[in-house]
């Protein structure tokens, strides 16, 4: 009688595959019992929530498998776990629904790439794209479907540890960023074997938490929350992403994961989407100690109710869904649409079709570490390094130098340059820059290296050790930093200075008079004021992932010219923050000259290094701003020009960048918005032409009420290779 059963089960399903996915998905939903159900609405973790660890679920899980009680695991890879889960979902549970496997793969799954944060200063949406192209093809060859990520929420203070995870502060840039990701994760075909559904999270404004503290409260309006943080997540969506993720925080009293106004107002009814929302892990039983639900069973009807259909580990779901619907509390067609959202996913993912198919252990093994993906890492980790200082054109260094100190806590560390999620990334797997050097140098210079310090300890014990190399050097290439572990989620920081001595490191080094470049490794801005005062060079070069090293020797010696910009703004203290370049103008903006103006007492307003900077070893002139009219209507397009000229020794990139600033409105706009940029390469004594186009998209805004609009007014642009140098003109939008 059973295998009478299994075989119509099958037999439908097959029948099945020539009907349209929504046909499909009716189809299996009118088979499932209330039970089945809720299961597909459950997730729980086979390892722990970082994903370091191999995974290996229990005995209970593989029960709830094959009972049809859990739709999908996360911390679940390697083809062989996979495998194995994914048969007991096929072979043993009535109706056979595949389960999709998820983890943090954030910046790489062996292969680490750089840090979100850092892939975002190459300004190079086609570039972070191919990036998360390499590293879903390697996800997938393990087993995994899905990936939470790209982590899509701006921030705008230093202080929280997840702005190593985004791509900074703001909205235009984080929204191409956001495309790029999910475009590369998904490819062209959610269900070949060599793509991965992307999680658009923390759905939303968690970057804005009070304090910069983790999972503190949110607080803003609905014009800052749609006009800013808001748009990087409709660019996931428009970019076809499949799954968003519910995040921990509060906005205006409503936790996010229990806001119906956003995941359905906004997200289904606004914007169309028809993927599935999970809840951050726990988010759901978060609402307990939020004070929104009493318990989690008002978790759960608030959860659902809301729109969050997959619950991650909080077992709200899974303790009280069945019930709340026999009671009535939760309609039925509540918990069908969420099945449903589930179900298409899966089926989109081709995994009713072959379940199996990204269980091909022989495609593991060549895929891991593959040199191609090497290589990829490499090219993306030069192009994040950002350039901060180099006075007398200390850099690039030259190749017949006799003698290198490279010191620091972080110059001979393999695992720091990981940075934080780095899935299954393995210090063995890291170029340490030391190790860069010597591949790049061979034994034709002496390397001498000392740790100095540690990164964050009291001790000064092994200062004189370094002193002692530095002085027998040439020059000297300083590693300071954080560690990986700094800046991350759960770690927010309430200095920004470098950790521990490291400062009072530097300084030591500093007296031996020797040159020094000061190679930076962080997952945020970091208050350098004394080493951006004192020192010639700095590289500020993030956590680069495994070819560190490699990546840092190429630009160190001019094989790479840098090209990075900053996507956040540096500080010069902690208590200037958050400081942004697209803030509003207030109505008594900075005055040396007037006392009440907004401004500190005790400190400058302005950033150490603003949004949008970065050097290169050569150098860039801008001249001839024009518009090509200084009236348009409101549909009416305005092309900008500007003339680029590369008026140093190398051939180098720049990103050139333009910004908008609408002068009147129905409501006040920021004094600056990026608005479009374009990298472009040149080569010494060359100029180019750029031109952008400034279409009504650009004007847009929420007005006084809240629709989404252009006014008629006066506008400026500015065009420059930072937010702060910009050359200026002027139009008007008329009626
Ligand atoms: C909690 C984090 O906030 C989220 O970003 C992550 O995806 C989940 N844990 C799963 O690991």
């Amino acid at each position: 009688m059973k295998n009478l059963f299994i075989i119509l089960c099958l037999s439908t399903i097959v029948f099945a595959q020539n009907k349209s996915i929504e046909e499909r998905i009716d189809s299996v939903l009118s088979k499932m019992t209330l039970e089945e159900k809720v299961g597909q609405l459950v997730q729980y973790s086979g390892g722990f929530d970082t994903g370091t660890q191999t995974a290996r679920p229990s005995e209970a899980h593989e029960k709830l498998i094959s009972k049809g009680k859990v739709g999908s695991f996360l911390n679940v890879f390697g083809t062989e776990s996979t495998r194995r889960l994914q048969k007991i979902a096929l072979e043993e549970s009535r109706l056979k629904i595949p389960l999709i496997f998820g983890l943090d793969v954030i910046h790489g799954f062996r292969a680490t790439f750089p840090v979100p944060l850092a892939e975002s200063c190459t300004w190079d949406p086609q570039l972070v794209q191919m990036s998360a192209r390499w590293q879903a093809t390697e996800a997938a060859s393990t087993g995994l479907h899905w990936t939470f990520n790209p982590m899509v929420d701006i921030a705008r203070d230093p202080r929280w540890g997840r702005i190593v995870e985004g791509s900074g502060e703001d909205p235009y840039l984080g929204s191409l960023m956001a495309a790029a990701r999910v475009k590369g994760y998904q490819g062209d075909n959610l269900s070949a074997d060599n793509t991965i559904v992307a999680c658009a999270k923390h759905f939303a404004g968690y970057g804005g938490a009070e304090g910069g503290r983790d999972y503190n409260t949110v607080d803003m309006s609905e014009r800052t929350f749609r006009d800013v943080y808001l748009k990087p997540f409709h660019a996931a969506v428009e970019a076809g992403v499949g799954t968003l993720m519910s995040s921990f925080n509060e906005i205006g009293g409503v936790p996010q994961s229990g806001s119906k106004f956003l995941l359905t107002d906004i997200l289904r009814k606004e914007w169309g989407f028809d993927g599935f929302v999970v809840s951050d892990w726990n988010s759901v039983g978060e609402l307990i100690p939020h004070g929104f639900a009493k318990d989690l069973k008002d978790a759960a009807i608030l959860g659902i109710n809301a729109g969050v259909d997959m619950d991650m580990e909080a077992s709200a779901y899974f303790n009280f869904l069945a019930d709340l619907i026999n009671q009535g509390k939760v309609s039925k067609n509540v918990l069908d649409e969420s099945v449903k959202r589930v179900l298409r996913i899966k089926f989109r993912l081709g995994l009713f079709d072959d379940p199996y198919k990204y269980c091909n252990s022989e495609l593991e093994k060549k895929t891991i570490l593959n040199k191609e993906i090497v290589n990829a890492s490499r090219e993306v980790a030069k192009k994040s390094i950002v350039l901060l200082k180099n006075e007398k054109n200390l850099l690039p260094l030259n190749k017949n130098l006799k003698s290198i100190a490279v010191i620091g806590p972080l110059a001979n560390s393999k695992d720091d340059p990981l940075g934080p999620w780095a899935a299954q990334g393995r210090a063995e797997d890291v170029v340490s820059v030391v190790e860069g050097l010597k591949n790049k140098l061979g034994n034709s210079v002496e390397i001498h290296y000392e740790e100095g310090c540690k990164v964050n300890d009291p001790s000064k014990n092994d200062f004189a050790k370094a002193v002692e190399v530095a002085q027998k050097s040439e020059i000297v290439i300083l590693c300071v930093g954080e560690s990986r572990g700094m800046s991350a989620e759960a770690r927010s920081r309430a200095y920004l200075d470098l950790p521990g001595v490291q400062e009072d490191f530097v300084k030591e080094i500093y007296k031996t008079g020797k040159p020094i470049v000061v190679v930076l490794m962080n997952g945020r801005p970091l208050t350098i004021n004394w080493i951006s005062e004192n020192i010639p060079a700095i590289l500020e070069t993030w956590f680069l992932g495994i070819q560190s090293g490699n990546a840092i020797a190429d630009v160190l010696f001019g094989d790479y010219n840098p090209s990075g910009k900053l996507t956040t703004t540096f500080p010069r203290y902690v208590g200037q923050v958050p400081l942004y370049y697209n803030h509003k103008n207030t109505g008594r903006p900075h005055n040396k000259n007037d006392f009440y103006t907004s401004y500190y007492f005790d400190i400058d307003n302005s950033p150490l290094y603003p949004f949008g900077y970065g050097l290169s070893y050569t150098t860039f002139e801008y001249s001839n701003l024009s518009l090509s009219s200084d009236r348009i209507k409101k549909d009416g397009t305005i092309t900008v020009t500007v003339n680029v000229k590369n008026s140093g020794k190398y051939e180098g990139e720049e990103i050139v960048q333009l910004y908008i600033r609408d002068l009147v409105g129905s409501v006040t706009r920021p004094v600056k918005e990026l608005k479009d940029f374009k990298k472009i390469l040149l080569k010494p004594h060359e100029t180019k032409t750029v031109h952008f186009l400034i279409t009504p998209d650009k004007l847009m805004f929420y007005d006084i009420n809240m629709n989404y609009t252009i006014e008629a007014g006066d506008f400026k642009v500015f065009v420059g290779k930072n937010s702060v140098d910009v050359l200026e003109a002027s139009f008007s939008v008329i009626d």
